[in-house]
Parts: structure tokens; C-alpha cells; sequence
């Protein structure tokens, strides 16, 4: 036996769910481009496509929509204890604590109606907390507009408009599933010793939190914040390296080429904000950060991942920072579901080993 740090290589499940190809670039849901899927569909369909094996017909997709937005008004429950949680608790904690606290009927095994309970909320559960931390009232929860619209009018209280529920679609159909990842691999750990949907999400949410995961869009904000102008990138990014630091929003442990979907995300944002003077920083520091990545890293094979232009779609949309991993939640929530599902009808409990190579005591 041996240990192989981060499991890198290892496979732990068999699943028709996605394809992460990192040496062709190639990303597929169920036997459909994950790029065609972004232009092409809603983010509701791309979801049943997950969790029930198919794009839906247009009477599957109407009851799917109904039930995803039977879930949308929060529990009175849910409402007081996101209130109570002091303000300088961080979204994502906040998050966490809202799946943590909903309640569904029954526990095992875990069905698409809990889930749509779960996905149905989140768009609620974010924008409850940010009304409370800007002082305002979370409008009223409206049946007549998309998932993807309704969390816009949520964090609003306006209709948004349709080039931003466009892109944040988009965003959200390329970042609802992708392999066996941290967080993924977290859900299905939890969901394997037979425990309750509720229990795995809350763990997965934990695991996207982290900034070498799901946490990377607002430290690339906070990095282009920080460079400011194109003249002082190269500077900026060199200083980092010298001092052995990562750039946020570059490397993969699967892709060791461009990942596809930041090269799918760089035109969603360009096509909403081409000409504004954040996205080309984006663009010119990118170009610089891969130059220098090579200089540093020779033979890494370090590339752009999603994370690098997902800030600059959620910024587009005109989202805050503390908004990004949030944002990214929610719709992995789709992709927890639908490996929490598969993980149950083939289960056996996850249950690796470690190694021991501390001191023996005296035999006996
Ligand atoms: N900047 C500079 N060097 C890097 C970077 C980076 N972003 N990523 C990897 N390296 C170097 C690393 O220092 C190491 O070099 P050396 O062997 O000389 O010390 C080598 O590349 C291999 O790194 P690793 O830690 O073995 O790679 P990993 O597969 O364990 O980590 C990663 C993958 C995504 C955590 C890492 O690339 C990273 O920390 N990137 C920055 C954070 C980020 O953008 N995260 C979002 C990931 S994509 C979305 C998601 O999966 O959630």
C-alpha cells in the first residue's frame, strides 16, 4: 500500500454524469458539449439533464420548473437563524448554515424532490443575507421568471435585464458539475455511510469554500484590484512568484491545457463588458500571468482555469464580490445532487486507509 497525496489519479466512482478531459479539453454532460449546453439551454434543463438522465420534453420541463419553484420562499425557521447570525460571518458560512438548517421528508435515499428543496432555497438563502447586510427587505418571491432571473430579482428586488440572465446562465450551466472534484468528493463521502442529502451538501459546501477551490474568483478580483493598471501587472504578478505565491485563477489538477471553460466564460464576458477597461486588465494580465507561469514553473503545464474569468462574468452581472463562491454554490448544487444520487444506487461505503508510521509501543 501506498499513499498517493490529493488522490491525484485515482478514480473512486464510475459515472455517466460529466466528462473532464484535461489533455484534450474536452467537457461533456451526458453526451452533450458542456460549451453547446451554455448557449443553447437553461439552467433548468441542464439540471434534469443531470438529475433525471435527459433534457427534458416540454412537459418534463414545466414540471420541473414547478418544482424547483415550489422550493423558492424560504422556511419562517431558515429566515430567523439567517437573521441571527452575526454580520461578520462570511457568505459562505452563512450558506452552509441555511442548507444545514432547511428540512425534507425522509432521509435515505436521497431524490430529486429533496433536491429541487435544496436548489429551490439557495437562491433565497443568499440574497436573505445580503438584504439583512445591506439594511433591506428581500422582495417578494415571484413565480413568473427563471431560476437564473429570480436569483437576480432576488438580490435586486428589480427585473434584470436579459443580457445579464443570459451570461449568468451560462456561467451557472458551466460550473453545475465537473467530475469528481473536492467538493464532490466530499458530498459523495458522506452521502456513501447512508447519511441524509442535507448532511452531504453541508459537508460539500465546506469543501467549496476553500480558496484552492471554490473560493478563487474573489482572490482573482482582489489580485486585479490589487495590479490596477497593465503597467504594473507584470511587477505584481513577478512578486508573487518570487515569493513562491500562487495566481489565483490558474492551474488544475485535471486540465493541463486551457480549460475549457474559462476559454467559454472569457467570450460570455467579453460579449457583456468588451470594452470596459476591468476586462481588458483581465485580458492583459492573463497574457502576462501565462508568460510568466512558464518562466517560473517550467514544465507545469499551468494554464487559465474557470475561476479566472468567472470573476469577470459575476462582475459583469453586476454582482458583488463576496457574491462569486456563493454563486458558484449554487449552481454546483445541481452537480452535488446529481453525484449524491448516483453515489446511492451504486453505494458501498467510502472507506480508504491510511498509513501508520509513528512509534510502536514494547511488545508484550
Ligand atoms: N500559481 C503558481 N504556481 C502554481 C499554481 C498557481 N496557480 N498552481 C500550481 N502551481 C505550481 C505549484 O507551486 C507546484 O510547483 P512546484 O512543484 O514547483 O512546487 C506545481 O505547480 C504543482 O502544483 P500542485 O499543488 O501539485 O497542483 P495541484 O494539482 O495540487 O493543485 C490547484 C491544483 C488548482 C489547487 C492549484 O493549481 C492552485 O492552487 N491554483 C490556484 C487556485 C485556483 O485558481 N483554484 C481554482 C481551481 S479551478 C476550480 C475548482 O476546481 O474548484
Amino acid at each position: 500500500m501506498k499513499v498517493i497525496p490529493g488522490l491525484e489519479g485515482i478514480a473512486v466512482a464510475e459515472t455517466e454524469l460529466s466528462l473532464v478531459d484535461g489533455e484534450k479539453g474536452h467537457f461533456v454532460y451526458r453526451g452533450h458539449w458542456v460549451k453547446e449546453l451554455a448557449v443553447s439551454r437553461t439552467f433548468e434543463d441542464v439540471v434534469h439533464l443531470l438529475w433525471y438522465g435527459h433534457l427534458p420534453s416540454e412537459e418534463e420541463g414545466k414540471r420541473f420548473r414547478e418544482l424547483l419553484n415550489a422550493h423558492r420562499e424560504l422556511p419562517g425557521h431558515v429566515k430567523d437563524i439567517l437573521e441571527r447570525i452575526p454580520s461578520d460571518a462570511d457568505m459562505m458560512s452563512v450558506l452552509r448554515t441555511g442548507v444545514s438548517a432547511l428540512t425534507m421528508e425522509g432521509d435515505w435515499p436521497p431524490s430529486p424532490e429533496q433536491g429541487a428543496a435544496v436548489l429551490g432555497a439557495v437562491p433565497a438563502i443568499i440574497a436573505a443575507r445580503a438584504h439583512r447586510l445591506r439594511g433591506t427587505q428581500l422582495p417578494p418571491v415571484r413565480k413568473d421568471l427563471s431560476h437564473t432571473a429570480h436569483y437576480l430579482y432576488l438580490l435586486t428586488g428589480e427585473n434584470p435585464a436579459g443580457a445579464h440572465v443570459r451570461a449568468l446562465e451560462a456561467y451557472l450551466i458551466l460550473t453545475a458539475e465537473h467530475g469528481m472534484n473536492a467538493s464532490t468528493f466530499a458530498g459523495r463521502v458522506v452521502a456513501s455511510a447512508q447519511s441524509d442529502l442535507l448532511s452531504a451538501l453541508t459537508a460539500a459546501i465546506g469543501a467549496l469554500k476553500g480558496p484552492l477551490h471554490g473560493g478563487a474568483p474573489s482572490e482573482v478580483e482582489g489580485m486585479l484590484e490589487e495590479i490596477g493598471t497593465v503597467e504594473r501587472a507584470e511587477g505584481w504578478l513577478r512578486g508573487k512568484l518570487e515569493k513562491g505565491e500562487r495566481l489565483m485563477g490558474f492551474g488544475h489538477r485535471v486540465y493541463k491545457t486551457r480549460d475549457p471553460r474559462a476559454e467559454a466564460l472569457r467570450r460570455v464576458s467579453e460579449e457583456l463588458a468588451g470594452e470596459n477597461p476591468w476586462f481588458r486588465l483581465a485580458l492583459e494580465t492573463e497574457k502576462i500571468a501565462l508568460g510568466l507561469l512558464k518562466e517560473y514553473k517550467p514544465g507545469r503545464r499551468l494554464y487559465t482555469n474557470v475561476e479566472f474569468y468567472a470573476a469577470a462574468v459575476l462582475r459583469a452581472v453586476g454582482l458583488p464580490k463576496e457574491l462569486y463562491t456563493p454563486t458558484f454554490t449554487l449552481s454546483r448544487t445541481a452537480g452535488w445532487c446529481a453525484h449524491i444520487f448516483d453515489q446511492a444506487r451504486q453505494n458501498r461505503i467510502i472507506r480508504p486507509q491510511s498509513l501508520y508510521n509513528g512509534p510502536m509501543p514494547e511488545e508484550r
